[in-house]
Parts: C-alpha cells; structure tokens; sequence
C-alpha cells in the first residue's frame, strides 16, 4: 500500500487484470482510499479472491470475469459496474501478457494473443467506458503500459511492439477525450516482481543454467538505482494520476522505474 492516501471516497474505479500483481495493487489501492471497485480478470477466481480481501478489509467490491478481447462482455461488466454503483470514475486498463522472450519461437498465434490483449484489448476496455465518462464529462483512464514500450531489445519483440502502442493509442485518447475533461494517461513501470516478472525470471534463469535470485541479482544490478519497481511506486502515482490535483495531465507516459527507460 502506498505511504500516502487520498481521499477519493464516492468514487469508481474499473479495473482490468485485477486479479494479480499491479492490478491487484491498483485495487486494493484504491479501495483503501475509499473508491468503490469493479474487479474484472480473465481469471475469475483471482478476480472473487481480491474482491474478497476488498471488502474484508472494510471496502466496496464487484469482482466480473472479463476477457478484454472480447469487446461484448467488456460492454456487459461496464454495465454491470454501473448498475451496481451507479458510476466509473476511472478506469485501469492493466490486463497484459508477456509471450514468448526469443524472436525464433515467436509463432503468429503468439502475435494474436499479444496484440489481442495488449493493445486492441486496451483499446476495447477504453471503448466500453468511454461514452458513460464523455456524458459526465469527467473520467481518468491509466493504461499499463511498460518500459519496454519505449526501449528496444532482442526479447519480447511483440510485447515492446504492442506497449508502444498503447503509449500512441494513450495520446490518441487523450486528443479525443480533452474536450470532454477525461484525462488520459499511461504508466510504464520497470522490472517490477509480480507473477508474470517471476516466471519470466524463472524461465530465463533455467535458460542460462543460474538460479532465479542469480538471475534478479544481476538484473537489479543493471538498473542504475539497483532496485526493481514496487508495486507502491505504480499505485502511488496511480492514486495522485486519478486525484483532482491531476486534472490537466494527460496524454503522459510516466515512469517510476527507477532508471530502467534507460538501463539495459
Ligand atoms: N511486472 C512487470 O515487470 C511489468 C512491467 C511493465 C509493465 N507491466 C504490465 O503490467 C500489467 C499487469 O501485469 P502484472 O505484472 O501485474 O502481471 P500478472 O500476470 O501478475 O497480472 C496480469 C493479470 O492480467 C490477467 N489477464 C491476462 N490476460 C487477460 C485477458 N485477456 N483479459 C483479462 N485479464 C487478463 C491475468 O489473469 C492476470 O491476473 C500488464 O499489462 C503488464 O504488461 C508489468
């Protein structure tokens, strides 16, 4: 949880890929700031178990498996959202897959689910709330994006090509959504060790015959301030991005990484 809250109490927020890692972090976040919560997942018991710590802990909750390639049942969840809280405020489009790291075993299936989900899914999430904020005139969308949208590399070439987009696509949005006051922003974060970092660490570590902590040791090393990104850093910035003192940024892509745009 952040060290700093704000108060965003009778807000909504929708989330997407809420089940895990940063997802779940910008849930529970926003919970503990007093906003109401639409946890949506491909995984609908993930979805149930971050619900249930929501509301355990004292807050509002709705967890709805959604796939956010499937443009139907995203409209469905905005709707269920809605009738149940009567609003979103923000929404996060997070969900995201990382596929496969070396360029040969990339298959065109791997090239589908990748831009499926991380971008025409991003796209899709956006869509379906889209015309509830532009009637309110107010929103906040944070796309996921990552340090790889914007930095070149041999390994997960579909994945870096698909967060670039999302960084083009979070500035298209936000030339769309200015006159209706709905800001539009995305976060890069670095290395940060949810369950798809670690099985990344995982596989990559078995590839060079080292162990996994052999392998963080080296890659935290190579980030110039030495650590990896808390999942504190990103809900940190995710809590001020949505606060009303962040009503003119838009059309940002923002890094609390630490260095990582810039390490190798
Ligand atoms: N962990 C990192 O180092 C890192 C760095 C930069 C960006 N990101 C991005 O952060 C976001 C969250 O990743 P994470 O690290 O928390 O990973 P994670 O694997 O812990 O969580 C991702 C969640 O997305 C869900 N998901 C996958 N496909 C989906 C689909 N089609 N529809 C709905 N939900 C789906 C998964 O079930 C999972 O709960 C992703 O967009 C990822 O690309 C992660």
């Amino acid at each position: 949880m952040s060290r700093i809250t704000v108060d965003l109490t009778g807000k909504v927020a929708f989330i997407t890929g809420g089940g895990s890692g940063i997802g779940r972090g910008f849930g529970l976040q926003m919970a503990a700031c007093g906003a109401a919560v639409i946890v949506t997942d491909l995984n609908g018991q993930a979805a149930d178990r971050v619900a249930a710590e929501i509301v355990a802990a004292g807050g509002q909750a709705l967890a709805l498996p959604v796939d956010v390639a499937d443009a139907a049942a995203l409209d469905v969840a905005v709707a269920a959202g809605i009738a149940r809280f009567g609003q979103i405020d923000f929404l996060f489009a997070n969900a995201g897959v990382l596929g496969p790291a070396d360029y040969l075993d990339i298959t065109p299936d791997d090239w589908d689910l990748v831009m499926d989900v991380n971008i025409k899914g991003v796209a899709l999430t956006c869509r379906a709330v889209a015309t509830h904020m532009m009637e309110r005139k107010q929103g906040r969308i944070l796309m996921t994006a990552s340090y790889n949208g914007v930095r070149a590399g041999a390994h997960v070439i579909p994945y870096r090509v698909s967060k670039a987009a999302v960084l083009m696509y979070t500035r298209c949005l936000a030339m769309v959504m200015a006159p209706y006051g709905v800001t539009v922003n995305a976060i890069c974060p670095g290395v940060t060790l949810t369950p798809m970092q670690l099985s990344y660490a995982e596989e990559t570590a078995a590839e060079q015959g080292i162990t996994r902590d052999a392998y963080l040791a080296d890659r935290a090393a190579r980030i110039p301030m030495g650590q990896f990104t808390e999942i504190d850093d990103l809900t940190g910035l995710a809590q001020f991005l949505v606060s009303d003192s962040a009503r003119l940024i838009t059309g940002q892509a923002i890094a609390p990484d630490g260095g990582v745009m810039t390490s190798s």
